[in-house]
């Protein structure tokens, strides 16, 4: 079971308890290779092997246009993908055919769509206004999301106004919060996007790794009297968040003292009131969760509180407000026109038509330099799955790697392998129309305008390249010929935004969380479990005891003992 299985006590399922061999996947929701759609894509990936960009722009010199979609001061322009109008029309009826439509409908009526943990999904909760009804297993929950935002925003407040006091009197001036994956990656993001609009005398810091050097430097320059922990995790039994929390505890009572102080000094944020008061904190200063928001979607939840300190409630309900946006425009849009549904298709056809194995994403935006590491996590812990929904094997590829780093920096690291390597590697642009800070002269350039200038030639260079024959007609010796050739026709979309708010912030992540959604359905896999990371969590629990301690008799492959074995040399064991 996934230490994120288990229940909240409040959030008992009434339904009957499941047949042996599994729930069924509606006759609706099909395998995407056995749909009409699906045999006519393979059919075109053939033609599309021979797509050229500049051909396919040179005969619809609309492509462009024709090619992009806006809404909510959001402009993508997906043109420049090795695609057609008939591609498109093929992917949009695979949406159809998979029930994509319908299971989003699920979804937002509070479905159990999580059938291996039997849960519904209901991030989109999260954000509903007052007075939206949406109910799971007979219970709206609305009013339990707005009850929780409402003790949310009365702490947040106390502690940016200074009347919330550290056990000796003092102010908090530093909120760390401890928490790994779904727990940490959300929260640091949006902290570091959003950092403009923070209030700036309180800093917050974000301790994840195990690796006691991450405690380390977070703290070493921070006063135990001025600082605020917040413990976020789903299950509050996460090893590595645990081990941080007692460890944060014990350097908090160092210099304090009285364990009363810990009341002051800790919050926590989880779905398991038991084991928040088994670690010690009074669950007056807890602020819960259900078990309907997984980890990687829970940003929005009660995890965001560190966000909602940073900016305020009414910047983290402006994020809420953007999420919500998004959901809107998912629900209602038509898929010609809809961002979720035009990104994930364009990422099925890279992925499973022209074999395109990861994915970069490469924000033009200092701010957004935690973005792909967010998207990792939202990606590939949602759709890196091997079996279907029925525990059949997919016969399709699922979740691409996704990787990348802030643009112009990347230019100089790793695109020289998107523009010239072996395999191609489609990438999303992000960028901001407009700056939060418009920095340089006429004189010496804009910053914002070189910036915004580097993301459109990466695109065009990435799409129409360099024919040796432009090569050579700029004098270059023969023999350099190919060195200096660009092949071109390398996928990419451009997700052009008016300016970074918390509200487009909100509609970014939320675009992403509903692509995953549509991808996972057309791979028929199960986007909101994550039995993979169980095994390796298993084998470290049995490992950590063999480091210290008794000599331990060798219990592994013959690898793995000689790994230990060095190890305990090594540490003088
Ligand atoms: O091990 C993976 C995982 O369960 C993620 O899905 C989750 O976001 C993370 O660990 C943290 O879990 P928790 O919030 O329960 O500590």
């Amino acid at each position: 079971m996934p230490t994120n299985a288990k229940k909240s006590p409040r959030q008992k399922s009434t339904r009957a308890p499941r047949a042996p061999q599994g729930p069924s996947v509606p006759a609706w929701h099909v395998p995407p290779d056995r749909t009409k759609a699906w045999k006519s894509l393979t059919k075109l990936a053939k033609r599309a092997k021979g797509f050229d960009m500049r051909a396919l722009f040179g005969r619809d010199p609309k492509r462009g246009a024709a090619l992009s979609a806006e809404a909510l001061g959001m402009h993508l322009d997906y043109s420049k993908n090795l695609v057609d109008r008939e591609v498109m029309g093929a992917l949009f009826a695979l949406a159809a055919e998979c029930g994509v439509a319908r299971r989003a409908k699920a979804m937002f009526a509070g479905e159990h769509i999580n059938t291996t943990e039997d849960r519904a999904v209901l991030h989109a909760a999260l954000r509903a206004p007052k007075g939206t009804k949406i109910k799971v297993d007979g219970r709206d929950v609305v009013p339990d999301v707005h009850e929780v935002l409402g003790r949310m925003a009365k702490f947040a407040e106390s502690v940016r106004s200074g009347a919330w006091r550290g056990h000796t009197g003092k102010r908090i001036r530093a909120v760390v919060n401890i928490g790994i994956g779904g727990s940490d990656l959300g929260p640091v993001m949006a902290y570091e996007a959003l950092k403009d609009f923070t209030q700036r005398d309180i800093s917050c810091r974000y301790v994840s790794n195990i690796d006691g050097e991450d405690f380390y430097e977070k703290t070493r320059d921070l006063d135990p009297e001025e600082t605020l922990f917040v413990v976020s995790s789903k299950t509050f039994t996460t090893i590595e968040t645990m081990t941080n929390a007692q460890t944060a505890r014990a350097w908090t009572l160092a210099k304090l003292k009285d364990p009363k102080a810990v009341a002051r000094h800790f919050v926590a944020v989880s779905t398991n009131a038991a084991e928040v008061s088994k670690f010690g904190i009074d669950t007056a200063n807890m602020f819960g969760f259900w078990d309907w928001v997984g980890g990687r979607y829970s940003m929005d939840s009660a995890i965001g509180l560190s966000t909602m300190i940073a900016l305020g409630p009414a910047g983290f309900g402006e994020l809420l407000a953007g999420f919500r946006d998004m959901d809107e425009h998912f629900l209602k849009a038509p898929p010609r026109k809809n961002l979720p549904y035009l990104l994930a298709l364009i990422g099925v056809w890279n992925r499973d038509f022209l074999g395109c194995e990861t994915v970069a994403v490469l924000p033009y935006c200092q701010y957004l330099h935690r973005l792909s590491a967010y998207f990792q996590q939202l990606e590939m812990e949602s759709n890196g799955k091997r079996v279907q929904l029925d525990g059949t094997p997919c016969r399709w590829q699922t979740s691409p790697v996704i990787w990348g780093e802030p643009g112009t920096n990347g230019q100089h690291a790793f695109y020289q392998m998107i523009h010239q390597g072996t395999s191609p590697v489609p990438c999303d642009f992000i960028a901001f129309a407009q700056p939060l800070h418009e920095i340089g002269s006429p004189a010496t350039g804009m910053h914002h305008d070189i910036l915004l200038a580097n993301l459109f030639a990466q695109g065009e260079a990435l799409a129409f390249g360099k024919t040796p024959a432009e090569v050579r007609a700029e004098g270059t010796p023969e023999w350099l010929v190919p060195h200096r050739t660009f092949p071109g026709n390398r996928p990419s979309n451009t997700l052009l935004c008016e300016k970074l708010s918390p509200r487009m912030l909100g509609r970014i992540i939320a675009l992403y969380e509903h692509k995953v959604f549509v991808q996972g359905t057309i791979w028929r896999v199960n986007s909101f479990d994550q039995w993979g990371v169980e095994l390796g969590k298993v084998l470290a629990k049995r490992i950590i005891p063999e480091l210290s301690g008794p000599k331990p008799k060798p219990a592994h492959d013959s690898s793995t003992n000689a790994l230990i074995a060095k190890y305990r040399a090594w540490r003088g064991r």
